[in-house]
C-alpha cells in the first residue's frame, strides 16, 4: 500500500481533512441562513444543541479512532491528524455550548449555574467541556516539550471526557436509548482495543 509522504499530508490531506472537519458547521450554518430556518424543524435551537452535541462526540470518537486505525493499516500519517480532530471535537462542544449559554439562556448565568448543579446529565456535559479546554490548549508542540512525560498523563483525559460525553447522552434521551447506547458501543470498542494493546505489551515485554 502507497503511504502519502509528509509533504503530501501536509499540503493535500491535511486542509481535505479541515475543510470535511468544518463541513457539518457550514451545512448548520446553510440551514439556518437559507430557508429563513425552516430547515432546522419547529425547535431551531433544539436542534443547532443535537447537532453540535452529536458532532461534538462524533469528533471525539473519530480523534480516538485515529491511533487504533494506525496500527491496524500501518499508516503512520493517520497519527498527524489527531490534532486537529480533537480540536475539532472541541470546536464543536464550544458551539453546542454557546449556543446553550446564548440562545437557549440568553446568558441567564444564575438558571445555568441552577441547571448545572440540579440537572445530572448538564453537570456531566459541563465537566466534559472542563476538562476539554486544558487538552486543546496544551494541544501545541511546544506545551508538549514543556510537560514533557506529563502531557501524556493529562492527555489521557480524553478518555474520561469520551466517557462523559456518552454517559450526558445517555441522560439527557428519555425513552429511546438506540442512539446512546450506539456510540456507547464504539466508544467501548476503542478503550477495549487499548486495554487489549497494553495486556499484549505486557505479556511480550521479558521480565
Ligand atoms: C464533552 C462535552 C459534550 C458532549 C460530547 C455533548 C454531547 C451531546 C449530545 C450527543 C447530545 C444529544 C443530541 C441529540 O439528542 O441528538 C447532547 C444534548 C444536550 N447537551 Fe451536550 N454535550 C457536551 C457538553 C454539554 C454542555 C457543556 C452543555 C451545557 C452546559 C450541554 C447541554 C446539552 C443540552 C441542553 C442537551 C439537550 C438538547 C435537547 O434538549 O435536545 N452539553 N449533548
Amino acid at each position: 500500500m502507497a503511504f502519502p509522504n509528509s509533504q503530501q499530508v501536509r499540503q493535500l490531506i491535511k486542509p481535505l481533512w479541515f475543510s470535511a472537519c468544518l463541513l457539518p458547521f457550514l451545512l448548520l450554518l446553510f440551514d439556518a441562513f437559507t430557508s429563513g430556518g425552516r430547515e432546522l424543524g419547529a425547535n431551531p435551537i433544539e436542534a443547532i444543541q443535537d447537532r453540535m452535541g452529536l458532532w461534538a462526540l462524533r469528533f471525539l470518537l473519530l480523534t480516538l479512532s485515529l491511533t487504533p486505525l494506525r496500527q491496524l493499516t500501518g499508516q503512520a500519517w493517520l497519527q498527524q491528524l489527531r490534532r486537529m480532530t480533537g480540536l475539532f471535537a472541541l470546536f464543536y462542544v464550544s458551539m453546542h455550548f454557546l449556543n446553550y449559554l446564548v440562545l437557549d439562556q440568553g446568558f441567564g448565568w444564575s438558571f445555568i449555574i441552577e441547571d448545572v448543579l440540579k440537572r445530572p446529565f448538564i453537570t456531566l456535559g459541563m465537566l466534559g467541556l472542563l476538562c476539554l479546554i486544558p487538552l486543546g490548549i496544551t494541544s501545541t508542540t511546544s506545551w508538549r516539550r514543556k510537560l514533557g512525560r506529563r502531557w501524556q498523563k493529562l492527555h489521557r483525559l480524553i478518555y474520561l471526557i469520551a466517557i462523559l460525553g456518552c454517559w450526558h447522552f445517555w441522560w439527557q434521551v428519555k425513552s429511546d436509548i438506540e442512539e446512546p447506547l450506539l456510540y456507547s458501543l464504539m466508544l467501548a470498542v476503542l478503550l477495549g482495543f487499548r486495554l487489549w494493546k497494553i495486556k499484549l505489551a505486557k505479556k511480550t515485554t521479558p521480565g
